[in-house]
């Protein structure tokens, strides 16, 4: 649980941040940063109901909440998904590429479910198949009531040096924080094509009985967004929804009732792991909070699918997952542990790129360095660096109502490159097999800034050491 901002906290957690710059500066030549950026009070409190991004589109049994998604393996297929609540309505989504204008059809399902005493909208879903890359279609929700026509863009065809930006934002929740967070992102000049999500959604779950209106308001609050470029889903610990004392023990319900994605098409047997070819990047998602242990089905269909990625065809292997495996603040500390016991070994033989986790509402980025060496009796535990081993970022700052995690362990790990407790986002820009630029934008900055950044070189293609800090 993060802690409200208040002025004498934050002015508190400034001088430990001094503090240890200096400490880091005097004492320790090989840590990282910690940054001595002063930020506001943030006023994390959600967005009041009658808020103008929770406006319900005008018309009789208007689609709301729409959203896309990547629907395939390689990019040809969208998920299209809205809630309308008057009736079910129609299941069709009509599409037409603004090359040939001629209309198409597909359709879809319609879903309900019940939440203790919430009863949802008729959530729809409908994949459209068989696009063509790198074009831009329209398409339209609400046939036969109030139609919404919206657009989105079709990625090129999966290929080793086809540049791509994807953005990066997690536990954003609907705070007036997330609404900065998410116009920062809509407005950086960088502009991410695709969001990668790295879990925990609306937050509903901080509500009585987890209200699940707040999961309707943020489906509204980020179709602007969402519904004109896909969002790749990362399940997170408020996406579990367990709460047996009303009744409620079906983990993820309303999570997997609203936000399909094609797990099916990477084999997976359940939404929560899967991974999708986009342009240059194979894109691993996986759950923190479904079983990982040896023999589970997460486990067993990890072991499948590394080998499946050809660096020749996709030279960018991007890990996704809510808590993170090398963290230094002292909020959710260590709880990523054993999944990295069971998985990072592998990470390095894969030599995976980069790995963007959330949970912790700050920012953090290591260096590249592993922790698989330890066989229980050989003391070797400690982090090295490691050539073939991911960076790891923490992106957990989307700016959800929890507040920010200000407190860091002291001094600051030497894995640890940088680290920050503000608000942002972050692009990772791929521009060929070999060099990636990567950067995070804290929210108080002008769109443009770039508070962290770094160039990534390919491990598979040009694995030169890419770490920023100064005795690297
Ligand atoms: C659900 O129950 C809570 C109290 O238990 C009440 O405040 C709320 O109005 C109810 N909501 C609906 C939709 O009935
Ligand atoms: C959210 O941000 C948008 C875009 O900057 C702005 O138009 C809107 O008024 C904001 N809403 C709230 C409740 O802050
Ligand atoms: C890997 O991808 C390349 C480029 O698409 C292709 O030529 C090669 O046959 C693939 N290798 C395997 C083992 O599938
Ligand atoms: C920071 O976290 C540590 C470890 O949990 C705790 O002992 C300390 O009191 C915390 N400091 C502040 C300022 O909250
Ligand atoms: C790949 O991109 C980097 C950065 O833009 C550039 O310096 C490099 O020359 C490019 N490589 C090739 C083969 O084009
Ligand atoms: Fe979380």
């Amino acid at each position: 649980m993060g802690e409200q901002g208040s002025s004498s906290s934050s002015c508190f957690a400034g001088f430990v941040v001094v503090l240890s710059l200096v400490l880091n500066a005097s004492v320790l030549c090989n840590g990282g940063k910690t940054s001595n950026f002063v930020r506001k009070v943030e006023k994390t409190i959600d967005m009041p109901l009658d808020s103008d991004v929770f406006r319900v589109p005008p018309g009789y049994n208007a689609p709301q909440q729409v959203h896309i998604t990547q629907g395939d393996r390689v990019g040809k297929g969208v998920i299209v998904s809205w809630v309308t609540q008057d009736e079910a309505g129609s299941n069709t989504v009509i599409y037409w590429s603004e090359n040939t204008k001629q209309k198409k059809q597909a359709e879809g399902k319609v879903y309900t479910y019940k939440f203790y005493n919430y009863t949802s909208g008729y959530i729809h879903h409908c994949t459209i198949r068989n696009l063509e890359f790198n074009t831009k279609y329209y398409y339209v929700v609400g046939i036969g009531h109030t139609e919404r026509t919206f657009w989105f863009t079709t990625p090129p065809e999966v290929g080793p040096d086809v540049p791509y930006t994807f953005g990066l934002i997690g536990d954003l929740g609907q705070s007036f924080d997330s609404n900065s967070t998410l116009t920062h992102y809509e407005m950086n000049p960088r502009k991410g094509q695709t969001l990668l999500f790295v879990g925990d959604l609306s937050y509903a779950d901080n509500y009585p009985n987890h209200d699940n209106v707040r999961w309707d308001t943020w489906g509204r609050f980020v179709e602007r967004s969402v519904a004109y470029q896909p969002w790749i889903w990362t399940v997170g610990n408020h996406e579990i929804d367990f709460a047996p004392e009303i009744g409620e023990t079906k983990p993820f319900k309303p999570y997997t009732q609203r936000y399909h994605v094609p797990y099916r098409a990477s084999e997976s047997t359940a939404p929560f792991w899967y991974s999708i070819k986009r342009a240059s990047a194979y894109i691993i998602v996986l759950s923190s909070y479904s079983a990982y242990g040896k023999y589970t089905p997460q486990y067993e269909w990890l072991k499948e699918e590394f080998p499946k990625v050809n660096r020749s065809e996709t030279p960018w292997l991007i890990v996704l997952m809510h808590s993170p495996w090398y963290n230094s603040y002292n909020y959710h500390y260590m709880e990523g542990e054993t999944m990295r016991v069971m998985y990072e070994p592998w990470f390095v033989k894969y030599k995976v790129d980069v790995v963007f986790a959330g949970h912790v509402h700050a920012y953090e980025r290591s260096e590249r360095v592993s922790n698989i060496a330890y066989n229980v009796i050989n003391g070797l535990c400690s982090p090295v660096k490691d050539q073939s081993a991911p960076v790891y970022i923490t992106i957990g700052d989307g700016g959800n109502l929890e507040g920010l995690a200000t407190n860091m362990t002291e001094p600051q790990p030497p894995y640890s490159a940088y680290r920050e407790a503000s608000f942002g986002h972050a692009i990772f820009d791929i521009k060929n097999r070999t060099h990636a630029y990567y950067s995070w934008h804290r929210n108080q900055d002008g769109y443009a800034v770039d508070a962290d950044s770094m160039w990534f070189f390919n491990r598979y293609w040009h694995p030169m050491d890419d770490s920023t800090t100064a005795d690297a």
